[in-house]
């Protein structure tokens, strides 16, 4: 036995994970080891888009619905991803609906998820992955059919939808001061300006074992600086095969790096990580000859990193 993550974690700081559905239905020890460590949790995939509605005029619930009801069940608090991505939209949503038309959809989608989960989401990611590298906005199909305003609609859509809802922008390349957070930063600051109900920014934090991210604590003190929330939601740190001890070294202190970052700034609520198991991650699926990025290896052991994670919030 190892000590649960969520019974170390500052009172005011979630530790959550991405939960793939169909797993948390088939498998009690995944089920175990979720409600032991963990206090909040994201859909990896059951509440995007192509997943809820794959056909017109029919919505699919029950996946999401089973892990909005686990969380409830076992003090998880929830986290909803995503609501307006580019990535993951049914293919029956296609740039061959007029302007108008897609701007409705869109509309109706935002407001069909957020009220279904109203009272029971306490953040959602409204925009996903919205700014290219350079930090302008990225060339997708919502602004090319809509135009900018798409990001300012689809906040205030969500905020009437459930006004208690803390309404959070994504995105990754992010975490470090890079170009892109520099964007990232003038783009929420435009958003409150005018009014624009947004609460938080997520910073998704995908890393690689031998890639620190530069100056994170301070990057996003920027943005709390602002009056904002900020959230590490993704954090994984995958480790090119073959495995071996200096590497899960590496892995354990950048886990512990982000840890730190986040304790750091007084408006971080929540540190989330892209999964908690390597028997089930996306890595080895997006990145060939890369693996082993979570906190338990894939027997469901804690590997170093979530030793690491103890002992910093013991020392904490
Ligand atoms: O559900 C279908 C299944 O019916 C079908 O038979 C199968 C065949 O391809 O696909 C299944 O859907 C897959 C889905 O995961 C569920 O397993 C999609 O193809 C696959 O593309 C999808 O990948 C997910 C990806 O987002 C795209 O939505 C990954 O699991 C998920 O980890 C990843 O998560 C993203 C975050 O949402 C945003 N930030 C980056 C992060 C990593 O890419």
């Amino acid at each position: 036995d190892w000590p649960a993550l969520r019974s170390l974690m500052p009172s005011n700081v979630r530790i959550g994970t991405a939960v793939d559905g169909r797993v948390l239905a088939t498998d009690a020890r995944y089920r175990a080891v979720l409600g032991r460590d963990f206090n909040a949790a994201t859909a990896e995939n059951a509440m995007k888009w192509s997943q809820l509605q794959p056909t017109p005029g029919t919505y699919v619930w029950q996946v999401s619905d089973d892990l909005v009801a686990f969380a409830e069940e076992n003090g998880l608090a929830m986290y909803g991803h995503t609501l307006v991505w580019h990535s993951s939209v049914p293919s029956w949503v296609s740039e061959s609906w007029s302007a108008e038309e897609l701007g409705e959809l869109l509309r109706q989608h935002v407001t069909a998820v957020v009220s279904r989960y109203r009272g029971k989401i306490w953040a959602w990611d409204v925009v996903n992955e919205v700014l290219d590298e350079d930090g302008s906005l990225r060339d997708t199909i919502w602004l090319r059919k809509l135009g900018p305003d798409y990001i300012a609609d689809a906040f205030r859509w969500a905020h009437a939808a459930d006004p208690d809802a803390r309404l959070f922008i994504n995105d990754y390349g992010t975490e470090g001061r890079t170009r892109k957070a520099d964007g990232l930063l003038r783009l929420v600051s435009k958003l409150r300006a005018s009014g624009v109900p947004i609460h938080g920014v997520g910073f998704q934090s995908h890393l690689q074992w031998d890639k620190a991210p530069v100056e994170v604590a301070g990057n996003l003190r920027r943005f709390a600086d602002r009056g904002l929330s900020v959230a590490i939601t993704e954090l994984d740190v995958r480790i090119q095969l073959p495995v071996t001890p200096e590497r899960l070294a590496r892995q354990a202190m950048l886990y512990e790096q982000m840890l730190a970052a986040c304790l750091a700034v007084s408006t971080c609520e929540s540190f989330t990580l892209w999964g908690f198991t390597d028997a089930r991650s996306w890595i080895p699926y997006n990145y060939p000859g890369y693996g082993a990025a979570c906190l338990f290896d894939s027997e469901m052991k804690p590997k170093l990193a979530h030793s690491a994670l103890v002992d910093a919030l013991r020392e904490d």
